[in-house]
């Protein structure tokens, strides 16, 4: 019974008193249009609530900022992009990771251009035909950009729903519950607006750890913060150990100074991306140097993945002759590291390192 005031109380307070605070306290994004904007009829850029969404899957708005704003100079529309380059939409993604959502970045902007005539569609069943467009980034355009009543759910969600309910089911088992427990709490006046409070009181008050309960404009309604213990969730199932992967990546230049790259396979880790030639990434393995030269070792680096550590060991030398078909040979002029995904640069670091000595 106590659950179920518990609930009531929560339907009809809960949004009310998000978007209220939200009017006061929504952060500034470079993609975000303001509630005040908002309500004197300033619609958001459908374009841009899709890339910053993509953008920001797997990575914090803070390192989203920068990519975000050069992405929408050099391609301030869907049909821009659409026209671009693979390679240079790639090596401007360097660095965001995840590389096969810079490819499918582009395979959606091209269907959106070739299927909706450069207009995103509005609808969640159309959005989620598209390539990279999942359950949540469907959710995030209909209800940003469009305005419609559907719910977003992310991990801030989660988190947030998980207390305002406790929610004893541990991650991810918990998913189809928090979903339908964030679902009731979605309103018909500005979803868009709810959507984005959600995710700023997840990042900035229901954080994960030493959640500020005092300052939260939802305490009256949430049930953790009665028992005094929102930290504790969302419950989690625990996480399987990440094994540690070796590799030796081979940094060689050659007799004309061009740097000998390879475009790593389309399938795959890092796929389409440039790389050093090496071994394959095993717990064990053998060392075989993909051509013959004067190897001189430079040092490890090292680099998470989703599934895995790596533990890289890296090989420099110079003047070295090799087949021009090959590798992807790169001169001075059209070699830059930032291209390269992440860890291609940390080992590129090591060059720099030992010529500074
Ligand atoms: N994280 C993911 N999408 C976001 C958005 N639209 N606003 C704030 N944080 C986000």
């Amino acid at each position: 019974m106590r659950d179920e005031l518990k609930q009531n109380d929560a339907l009809t307070k809960i949004a009310p008193a998000l978007l209220a605070w939200y009017d006061v306290h929504a952060r500034e994004l470079p993609w975000r249009v303001s509630p005040s904007d908002r309500s004197a009829g300033i619609a958001p850029d459908p374009y841009r609530v899709w890339l910053s969404e993509i953008m920001l899957q797997q990575t914090t708005v803070a390192a989203v900022k920068s990519y975000f704003e050069r992405f929408t100079q050099l391609w301030p529309t869907v049909s821009d992009l659409a026209s671009a380059e693979d390679e240079v939409v790639l090596g401007e993604w360097a660095g965001l990771g995840y590389y096969a959502r810079a490819r499918n970045l582009l395979k959606c902007a091209r269907a959106v251009q070739r299927q909706y005539g450069g207009e995103f569609p509005n609808t969640r069943a159309e959005l989620l035909s598209l390539p990279g467009i999942g359950p949540y980034t469907s959710a995030a355009i209909s209800s940003i950009a469009y305005d419609l009543p559907e719910t977003v759910v992310d991990g801030n969600v989660e988190r947030v729903v998980s207390r305002l309910f406790r929610v004893e089911t541990p991650l991810p088992a918990a998913k189809p519950e928090l979903t339908s427990l964030a679902e009731t709490l979605t309103p018909e006046k500005r979803p868009g607006d709810y959507a984005q409070a959600m995710m700023d009181l997840g990042a900035t008050i229901c954080a994960p750890r030493n959640p500020a309960c005092s300052l939260c404009p939802l305490n009256a309604s949430c049930a953790a913060f009665e028992a005094g213990d929102a930290s504790r969730f969302p419950l989690k199932m625990p996480k399987k150990a990440k094994p540690t992967r070796y590799g030796h990546a081979f940094i060689g230049r050659t007799t004309a100074g061009e740097w000998i790259l390879e475009t790593r396979p389309e399938k795959g880790l890092l796929g389409g991306m440039l790389g050093w030639p090496g071994t394959e990434w095993q717990e064990e393995h053998e060392v075989v140097a993909p051509y013959d030269a004067n190897w001189q070792a430079l040092g490890e680096v090292k680099h998470t993945f989703t599934h895995f550590h790596l533990i890289l060991t890296v090989h420099m030398a110079e003047g070295v002759t090799v087949r021009k078909e090959d590798f992807t040979l790169r001169g001075a002029n059209s070699f830059r590291a930032s291209d390269l995904p992440t860890v291609m640069r940390k080992a590129f670091d090591l060059v720099d390192k030992s010529s500074d000595k």
